[in-house]
């Protein structure tokens, strides 16, 4: 089954604003309307509004670093689903390994914000992946597969939208990206784990991108894999560059 391939830039916590706009600006004027694969950026939430304005006339979809996993209510400082909907968001990264790390969030209170996110027609982007330690102890399998089964709960019908990112936590900022191999072994459990869960049709369609240390040179032959279904870039995607030339990859 042919699936559209998503390129992910997450800028995570960089860029003024200024900055924010130029490179949006150059990217928008890079990716062609009749373009075969999709582009996403998530900028930091105070620029959201700017972003969706200024990539509207352009195939260039936005997205969130983050979602709540209420819709609203006393939670200083949160943003919703609905809010991120109310601007023209259409995508949110939920479950980045670095707000698993530093802000504590837990399997239950992500299956909560990938349900809030669906509920709200965005797609949310899951991310998953084992640490270095997991992986030397063998534990890979054990490890993503718990973080999947966080949001077992999900209907079929549901989950027609969800895209997964494979993000060994080992591979992120490091410059030290899976192999190809690997991450497409790491994939293809995850789409059979998809295709028990929620049944082949699903499993097929369920988008699975690779993210960690992906860059220009490596792109090709990760997007070559049969079940890596696009990339989720990090440092990558802060130079319109780079990030172009990954987004342009051969295939
Ligand atoms: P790098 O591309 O900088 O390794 O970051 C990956 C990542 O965390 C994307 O979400």
């Amino acid at each position: 089954m042919k699936r559209r391939k998503i390129l992910v830039g997450n800028w995570k916590c960089h860029k003024s604003f200024d900055e924010a706009i130029t490179l949006i600006a150059e990217i928008v004027a890079n990716v062609p309307l009749e373009l075969d694969r999709t582009v996403v950026l998530c900028p930091p939430f105070p620029y959201l509004a700017e972003a969706v304005r200024r990539t509207r006339e352009s195939p260039v979809k936005i997205g969130a670093q983050n979602v709540w996993q209420e819709d609203s209510g006393a939670f200083t400082g949160e943003v919703s689903a609905p809010m991120l909907a109310s601007l023209g968001v259409e995508y949110a990264i939920v479950g980045h390994s670095e707000r698993r790390q530093f802000f504590l969030e837990s399997d239950e209170c992500l299956a909560r914000k990938v349900a809030r996110a669906l509920a709200w027609n965005l797609t949310p982007i899951f991310c998953l992946g084992e640490r270095w330690e997991d992986r030397e102890a063998g534990q890979t399998l054990a490890v993503v597969q718990r973080q999947f089964q966080a949001v077992f709960a999900l209907s079929a019908e549901t989950t027609t939208s969800l895209v997964i990112a494979y993000e060994p936590v080992w591979a992120i900022g490091t410059g030290r990206n899976a192999t190809p191999e690997q991450a497409e072994e790491v994939h293809a459990i995850l789409r059979g784990l998809a295709m028990e869960r929620w049944g082949s049709a699903v499993g097929e369609a369920i988008r699975i991108l690779y993210g960690g240390s992906v860059k220009a040179s490596n792109i090709d032959t990760l997007m070559a894999m049969p079940n890596l279904d696009g990339a989720l870039i990090g440092g990558a995607s802060l130079s319109a560059a780079e990030f172009l030339r990954i987004v342009h990859f051969q295939g």
